[in-house]
């Protein structure tokens, strides 16, 4: 049985899809923990009328990036993980957190990485040009949106897209993606060789 823990910062959709796929599809684990660096994250009332604790850890209350980081890394320890799952938390790690939890830590982005790495990706997507755009599940390294690429979902961006269109458009996938990568985990299904994910015996890393 697998320790799942994930962090939030706001609404919490990817972290309700996860909790939903490891009850409807009975992982092999458990959501042991939802933690969030805001306390008025909409998703930490969705993890509590589950029954899974949620724990806020607000990051205004540390002085020093490495003083939160290490609040927050006891706290996750504390339900001892063997997956960490970054849904839509918006702080940057310390690459002492990050080394803590390495190889356990995950993240999805909204951008086909490697492009757009950061923030405001959907209205740089447009703002380019580009004719595709998607979401990333990476396993979480020292540099801000890096580490090998587990999967992606593609998606088109239409004549008439906005930021709002789109970013729609790729959250729906994004719930499927995510749910389906923390699956492979679960299993011991990911093989990473010289930084590239391949899956054994898996679904497609790629999501069309
Ligand atoms: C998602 O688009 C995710 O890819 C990004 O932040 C957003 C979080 O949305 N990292 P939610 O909180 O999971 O609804």
């Amino acid at each position: 049985m697998k320790n799942i823990v994930i962090l939030i910062s706001g609404r919490g959709s990817n972290m309700s899809s996860l909790v939903q796929a490891c009850a409807q599809q009975r992982w092999n684990a458990r959501i042991c923990a939802v933690i969030s660096n805001r306390a008025d994250a909409a998703g930490l009332a969705f993890a509590q009328a589950q029954g899974i604790p949620a724990h806020v850890i607000a990051h205004r209350d540390f002085s020093s990036r490495e003083a939160f980081d290490a609040a927050l890394a006891d706290c996750i320890d504390r339900h001892a993980p063997d997956i960490v799952a970054l849904a839509g938390f918006m702080r940057i790690l310390t690459d002492g957190f990050v080394q803590r939890f390495g190889g356990r830590l995950v993240n999805i982005h909204p951008s086909l990485l490697p492009a757009f790495t950061g923030l405001h990706t959907h209205r740089r997507a447009i703002e380019a040009g580009c004719k595709v755009a998607g979401a990333t599940v990476h396993f979480v390294t020292a540099t801000l949106d890096h580490g090998p690429i587990i999967a992606q979902a593609v998606v088109p961006v239409l004549p008439g897209d906005d930021e709002g269109t789109l970013a729609a458009r790729v959250l729906e996938r994004e719930h499927v993606l995510y749910p389906r990568a923390i699956g492979w985990l679960v299993n011991d299904l990911l093989r990473v060789e010289s930084g590239i994910v391949t899956v054994v015996d898996g679904e497609s890393q790629l999501l069309l």
